[in-house]
C-alpha cells in the first residue's frame, strides 16, 4: 500500500535531529478538524512559470523575488505561508516529526525522544497505521516528488503575495561550469535571501565541489568543473529505477535507498553549503534546518529540473512508474491560500500540468561521459 499523509494532529517534536541541535519546534501550523482538499492542477491555460538560473537572474527579477520572500518572511509565524512555517513542512517530513504519538504539549518528553534516538542512532517511530514506524521522505522513490510539489507551493505563495502569477523560483544551476559556486543574489547580507549559516570559505566566486565530502579538494578549478560534468553524466544517465531511489510503502523501514542524485550531488551540495561552526552545519547541512536557508528553493530548484531534464528529454516518460504504491503516496501542503491540500505523487510527474518549467541553458554535461 503506499505511504500516507500523515494525521497532522499527530505532530511531535523530531525525533532525528541531533542531541547538539537547539530545541526547535517543527510542526507546521494545523488547527483541529481543518478539511484537506485534493489537489487539483492549475488551469491549462494559466501562465507558465519560467524558472531562471540563478547566475543569469536580473536586477528587476531579483527585486522581484526580494520583495515576495522578504513579504513571506513578515508573514505571521503561524500562517501557513509564512516562511517560517514553509522550513518547517520540510523539517516534519525529514526529522520524524510525524509519528509518534507523545503528548503534544508536554516538552520534556519530545526532547528525551530525540535525544534518546540520537544516542542510538536508531529509534522507535509511527507511521499512520503503523506503530512504531516514521514518515521519512529522503532516501526513497518519494524524494523527487516530494520536494516537487514543495517548491510548487513555496512558489505560488512567493507569486501570491507579489501579485504575480508568473513568478518561478530561480535555480542553482550547479551543473554547468557557470553555476558552479554559490549563487550571489543569496550571498548579500542586507538581503532576505541572506542566511548566516554558511561556509564563509565557500562564498562565490569559490569553485564548488559536487562531491564534497566535507574537505575542500585543492585540484585545480579547470579540473573539478570536468569532474563536476562527469558526476553530472554518470549520476542523471542511471537508469530510472537507480536515478529515482528506492521502492518505500506503507509499513516500510524508512530510507531504503536514495537515487542517483539524491545521493551525489544533492547531499553534498547540502554539506558544502551548510556552515561548519554550527554544530551540525546549520542550515544547509542538516534536514532539520536546511529549508531555513533561502537558498535551499534554489538547490532543490536544480534537484528537480535534473528529474525534469531526465523524463522529458534524456529518456521520455521513463521514471513514471505505474506501481500504485508509487502514484498513490500522498502528501500534504498548505497552498498559496492557506487551504490545507492533499498531493498524491501521480499529481506530480508532469511540470507542464503544473505550470512550470526551466530556463534553457543547455547541457555541459551531456558530452562529459566519463
Ligand atoms: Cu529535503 Cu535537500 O532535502
Amino acid at each position: 500500500a503506499p505511504i500516507q499523509a500523515p494525521d497532522l494532529g499527530d505532530c511531535h517534536q523530531p525525533v532525528d535531529v541531533p542531541a547538539t541541535a537547539p530545541a526547535i519546534n517543527c510542526c507546521p501550523t494545523y488547527s483541529a478538524g481543518t478539511v484537506a482538499v485534493d489537489f487539483a492542477p492549475p488551469p491549462a491555460s494559466s501562465p507558465l512559470r519560467v524558472r531562471p538560473a540563478a547566475h543569469l537572474a536580473d536586477r528587476a527579477y531579483l527585486a522581484k523575488y526580494e520583495r515576495a520572500v522578504s513579504l513571506m518572511k513578515k508573514l505571521p509565524a503561524d500562517d501557513p505561508r509564512s516562511f517560517e512555517q514553509q522550513w518547517r513542512v520540510h523539517c516534519a517530513y525529514c526529522d520524524g516529526a510525524y509519528g509518534q504519538k507523545l503528548p503534544a504539549d508536554d516538552p520534556r518528553s519530545f526532547e528525551q525522544q530525540w535525544r534518546v534516538h540520537c544516542a542510538y542512532c536508531d529509534g522507535a517511530y509511527d507511521q499512520v497505521g503503523f506503530p512504531g514506524l516514521e514518515i521519512q521522505i529522503h532516501s526513497c522513490w518519494l524524494f523527487f516528488p516530494w520536494h516537487r510539489m514543495y517548491l510548487y507551493f513555496h512558489e505560488r505563495i512567493l507569486g501570491k503575495l507579489i501579485g504575480d502569477e508568473t513568478f518561478a523560483l530561480p535555480f542553482w544551476n550547479w551543473d554547468a561550469p557557470d553555476g558552479m559556486s554559490f549563487p550571489a543574489i543569496y550571498a548579500n547580507r542586507w538581503s532576505p535571501l541572506y542566511d548566516p549559516r554558511r561556509n564563509q570559505a565557500h562564498l562565490p566566486p569559490f569553485p564548488l565541489d559536487l562531491d564534497y565530502s566535507g574537505t575542500d579538494t585543492n585540484i585545480p578549478k579547470d579540473q573539478l568543473i570536468d569532474q563536476n560534468l562527469n558526476i553530472m553524466y554518470r549520476q542523471a544517465t542511471r537508469k530510472a529505477e537507480l536515478f529515482m531511489g528506492q521502492p518505500y510503502r506503507a509499513g516500510d523501514q524508512p530510507e531504503p535507498g536514495a537515487g542517483t542524485v539524491e545521493s551525489v550531488p544533492h547531499n553534498p551540495v547540502h554539506r558544502w553549503t551548510g556552515d561548519p561552526r554550527q554544530p551540525n552545519g546549520e542550515d544547509m547541512g542538516i534536514f532539520y534546518s536546511a529549508a531555513r536557508d533561502p537558498v535551499f528553493f534554489a538547490h532543490h530548484g536544480n534537484v528537480d529540473r535534473m528529474w525534469h531534464i531526465r523524463r522529458g528529454l534524456l529518456f521520455p516518460g521513463d521514471t513514471d512508474f505505474t506501481d500504485p504504491d508509487w502514484l498513490d503516496a500522498s502528501f500534504f501542503f498548505y497552498d498559496e491560500e492557506a487551504r490545507l491540500v492533499r498531493v498524491r505523487v501521480r499529481d506530480t510527474l508532469d511540470p507542464s500540468a503544473l505550470r512550470f518549467t526551466y530556463q534553457d541553458v543547455g547541457l555541459p554535461w551531456l558530452n562529459a561521459k566519463p
